[in-house]
């Protein structure tokens, strides 16, 4: 017959394993899947390097912007964060290095026609996630637009946004390449508007210029924020789910309140949500 320590040790050591892996696959803690291409430098592989689909044409467009096998998790996990931060279907959103339409294929269809907005040096990425992945109905129904530059011009676009996303973008750019990049966002950044973004957290910050792939350029918390706030923006960090990256909401400091207030509702624990006892939905 168990004692009663024995019991509670064992009612403890079920909410430790609940809490890792339900809470932290949650938060990101837990990797989805482990894989044996993963390394410590990068998460990029490009096209000629991928071993899930090396002869698959059709899965070219997945392996340029990540490891295939993280292609569907890493959209959600981006998706969820946008939602959670209180993206609507009338926002505007631009998607910063919206590569081969990972999230496009899910934002678009949910966003209200012409609301979602994309800048990719590569333009056959776009092709291919319209190919691949959206569909030509889907564009012609939503009527997406796309500018395949390098230098962060939103501006062309001729509308402010409610909402930018880059996600992988910072952490392949060097610190004079990131300014170009924060100046350009904060240029088209609505007064209320927030940009997700992620970075790769090192210990020491690296010397270079320009872009890095698929390397990836670690920088210290303290260095990132520095060139945000030079691009007159101010950031605080999420506390929020990625494989090997860190996530930042950046805006203007009018809106200093609103992301102190929704960097802390994320460090919240999870809490069930009650049920009403009616039986409709
Ligand atoms: C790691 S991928 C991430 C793509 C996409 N955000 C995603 O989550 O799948 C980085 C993307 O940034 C694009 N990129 C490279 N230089 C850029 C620049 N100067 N401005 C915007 N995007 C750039 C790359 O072509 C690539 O599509």
């Amino acid at each position: 017959m168990p004692t009663l320590k024995t019991r509670c040790s064992l009612l403890v050591r079920g909410i430790e394993a609940f809490l890792y892996f339900e809470v932290g696959l949650i938060r990101g803690l837990t990797p989805a899947r482990e894989s044996s291409t993963k390394d410590e430098q990068g998460d990029l592989h490009k096209p000629e390097q991928d071993t899930t689909g090396a002869d698959d044409s059709s899965l070219r467009h997945r392996a340029y912007v990540g490891m295939p096998e993280e292609w569907d998790l890493v959209a959600a996990r981006q998706v969820t964060l946008l939602l959670t931060a209180g993206l609507r279907d009338n926002h505007r959103l631009v998607d910063v290095g919206c590569g081969s339409l990972r999230t496009g294929r899910m934002l678009i269809p949910y966003l209200e026609p012409e609301r979602y907005f994309g800048i990719e040096p590569n333009r056959w990425l776009v092709e291919e996630g319209i190919e691949h992945e959206l569909g030509r109905d889907l564009v012609r129904m939503k009527r997406p637009a796309f500018r395949y530059v390098d230098d962060f011009s939103l501006s062309e676009f001729g509308v402010d946004f409610d909402f930018a996303l880059a996600h992988s973008v910072f952490s392949h750019t060097y610190p004079d390449l990131a300014l170009v990049g924060f100046r350009g966002i904060a240029e088209s950044l609505a007064p209320e508007g927030k940009l997700f973004a992620t970075f790769r957290e090192g210990r020491q910050d690296s010397e270079g210029s320009g872009w890095l792939y698929p390397e990836m350029v670690p920088y210290t918390w303290e260095r990132m924020n520095g060139i945000i706030e030079e691009s007159g923006l101010l950031a605080r960090r999420l506390d929020w789910m990625h494989p090997r990256q860190s996530w930042f909401v950046a805006a203007h400091p009018n809106a200093e309140d609103d992301i102190d207030d929704f960097s802390h509702r994320l460090r919240r624990p999870l809490v069930p949500v009650s049920r009403p006892s009616s039986s409709t939905c």
